[in-house]
């Protein structure tokens, strides 16, 4: 396949003119725009004003949560989380849960994203839906205790030896869903799991104020939770003290900070974990928290929030945060071959219209445009404005310039589904699920 003439998001720079030539899921090669060139398959966008950056990375999800979007908005996180999305969990199916990761997938496909990091159940549905849409994804079953009863966790290890390292698109790990609703040895037990199969976990973490008095972060590293790769979403309420087990160790951040602040659950305290070396990568957590699954939005709020409460504006520049939600979420998530563009890299791109007055006075032409770029995709940008995304080289969503008005949705911009049905399915199963308002 060829990409024609489009500007290139490189290490180096911007490229303007450049043609993508992509085999086999990865790029082959990137050179000046050849007007000659031939493939079956050549993509042209015409004199359009398209970028092609590395895609996006999701590092917290819940996937089948999608129906949940705006049923608990403005609600304490106790009252959110007990009364309004639990019960509703109660009445899922497993093809429910099947629809709504397709239905996450077209979402996310949609604003440029190619990989995110799952924690739901039925997680043998989600992998299939991955299977079937075409993304990359971390998928573990979100673990509760239930009295030395194993039944989750094994749950878990059978999607694992099933579906674990799929197409080297899906890695499946063990989800303690956070140690207030996991026993330590339950917790033991998961890290045993997770060290036997090499594969990693993901809990959440000192997500709400409360949780400080309900266990420390001293017992967790006992039980061994960071001697394996430890996915650890929100950390909001963690001190100096309690990052001293972490550091060296396999943890990482999983940054959220639309649902940090819409829960009213607070600000994770990024420089401490910078100074302790501990990687941070981005996510969103579930549109019942955060209400999309806009990577973009993340990326605004983590420089923004950071500098706000530092007092420091030049904490967490624009190009760090982009590198956080690309190249270092696939490095962290266990997909290094991803997150640059370069020679040799998988193709897993998304394609931005620079053409929308969000995107002027910048010019490609002007000899800043290496640095200003990273200010206009993390200030600037929205995540309508991809254009197009693609895995392995495969497009996942691609809106073509022809036909209908370049803002108008059409489900046949989304080529791995039927995404119509998708969402026929989706809003369907929502009102047999939403019925208490
Ligand atoms: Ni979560």
């Amino acid at each position: 396949m060829i990409i024609q003439n489009v500007a290139v998001l490189t290490k180096e720079g911007v490229s303007t003119h450049q043609d993508l030539y992509i085999r086999e899921g990865k790029i082959a090669k990137i050179g000046e725009h050849d007007p000659e060139a031939r493939d079956p398959q050549t993509i042209s966008f015409g004199d359009r004003r398209i970028l092609a950056i590395p895609a996006l990375v999701n590092a917290h999800t819940h996937t089948g949560m999608a129906f949940l979007r705006g049923v608990a908005d403005d609600s304490p996180f106790e009252t959110w989380l007990f009364e309004r999305v639990l019960p509703r969990e109660d009445r899922l199916n497993g093809q429910d849960v099947y629809w709504g990761a397709l239905f996450s997938q077209m979402e996310m496909a949609r604003y440029g994203i190619a990989l995110f990091n799952d924690m739901y159940m039925f997680t043998d549905q989600v992998c299939q839906a991955v299977a079937d849409f075409g993304m990359k994804a971390c998928v573990c079953r979100g673990l509760v205790d239930q009295g030395g009863e194993n039944g989750r966790a094994d749950e878990n290890l059978r999607t694992f030896k099933h579906w674990h390292g799929y197409q080297n698109r899906i890695r499946v790990g063990f989800g303690p869903h956070a140690p207030y609703t996991c026993s330590d040895p339950y917790i033991a037990r998961i890290v045993d799991l997770a060290k036997e199969t090499d594969s990693f976990v993901h809990i959440h973490l000192r997500e709400s104020k409360r949780e400080r008095e309900l266990y420390t972060i001293e017992s967790l590293a006992r039980l061994g939770l960071f001697e394996v790769p430890c996915y650890m979403a929100h950390c909001v309420h963690v001190e100096e003290r309690d990052l001293e087990p972490m550091k060296g160790s396999k943890a990482i951040v999983l940054h959220n900070p639309s649902s940090n602040l819409k829960l009213a659950n607070g600000v994770a305290p990024l420089s401490l974990f910078k100074e302790a070396g501990l990687p941070v990568i981005l996510g969103t957590d579930s549109v019942a928290s955060n209400n999309a699954l806009d990577i973009w939005r993340e990326m605004l709020l983590t420089a923004i929030v950071q500098k706000g409460v530092s007092g420091d504006p030049t904490v967490f520049s624009a190009e760090d945060v982009f590198r956080m939600a690309t190249e270092d979420g696939y490095r962290w998530l266990g997909f290094p071959g991803s997150g640059s563009i370069e020679r040799g890299a998988h193709a897993d791109l998304a394609f931005l219209s620079m053409e929308d007055v969000n995107y002027h006075p910048f010019s490609f032409e002007d000899p800043c445009a290496p640095s200003k770029i990273y200010s206009y995709l993390v200030y600037s940008s929205s995540a309508k404005d991809v254009i197009g995304t693609m895995v392995d080289g495969r497009w996942v969503y691609l809106r073509r310039s022809e036909g209908s008005a370049p803002s108008a949705f059409s489900p046949d911009d989304f080529p791995t589904v039927d995404a119509k049905r998708v969402i026929e399915e989706i809003d369907r199963m929502s009102v047999r699920i939403n019925t208490d308002g």
